[in-house]
């Protein structure tokens, strides 16, 4: 069945909704700060947070934070409510996604999977991702700040 979404961009407020959206959705880790993350990436000249809201319901139905680093775009926190998986919604907010990083002139966008996600895994490959031949590497700079 399909759900009718309003997608705008995070607002004052937003940060609890979000924070159980994505708690709910089992994206929040110990190491990471997921309110820390809100407020940088709200800060950040090139990233957005985006929320989806469906009619009549108070809290965030879904989000997806998206941003550029000058090169690639990337996706993080993408999530839709347990009840509203299956709608179309995390397409759509793909979607708007792409459609932030298109008008600023990116040209791929790419994102990291958590290992055992085959969720998100299956879920990309059906809206037409690629596996990229990639191994990430990373170092911790400042982990007071977030992650
Ligand atoms: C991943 C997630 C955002 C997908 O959102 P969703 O609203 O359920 O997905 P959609 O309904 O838009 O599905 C789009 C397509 O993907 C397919 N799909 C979605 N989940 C799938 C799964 N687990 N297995 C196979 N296909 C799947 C759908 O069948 C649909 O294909 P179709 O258009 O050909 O019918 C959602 O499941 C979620 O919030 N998961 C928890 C958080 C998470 O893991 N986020 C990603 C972090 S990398």
């Amino acid at each position: 069945m399909s759900v009718a979404i309003t997608v705008r961009a995070y607002k004052d407020g937003d940060t609890a909704g979000l924070v159980a959206l994505w708690q709910a959705c089992q994206l929040v880790r110990p190491w990471n700060d997921p309110a820390k993350d809100i407020a940088f990436c709200i800060g950040s000249p090139n990233a957005a947070l985006l929320v989806g809201q469906v009619e009549g319901e108070n809290q965030p139905t879904a989000s997806v934070m998206v941003g550029h680093d000058g090169h690639r775009g990337w996706i993080y926190y993408l999530a839709v409510a347990p009840i509203h998986q299956g709608s179309g919604l995390g397409r759509q907010m793909v979607e708007k996604a792409e459609d932030w990083l298109k008008a600023r002139g990116v040209p791929k966008v790419q994102l990291m999977i958590r290992t055992g996600n085959e969720q998100a895994e299956r879920f990309y490959d059906a809206i037409g991702y690629e596996h990229q031949a990639v191994t990430v590497m990373a170092r911790w700079l400042n982990k007071d700040t977030g992650g």
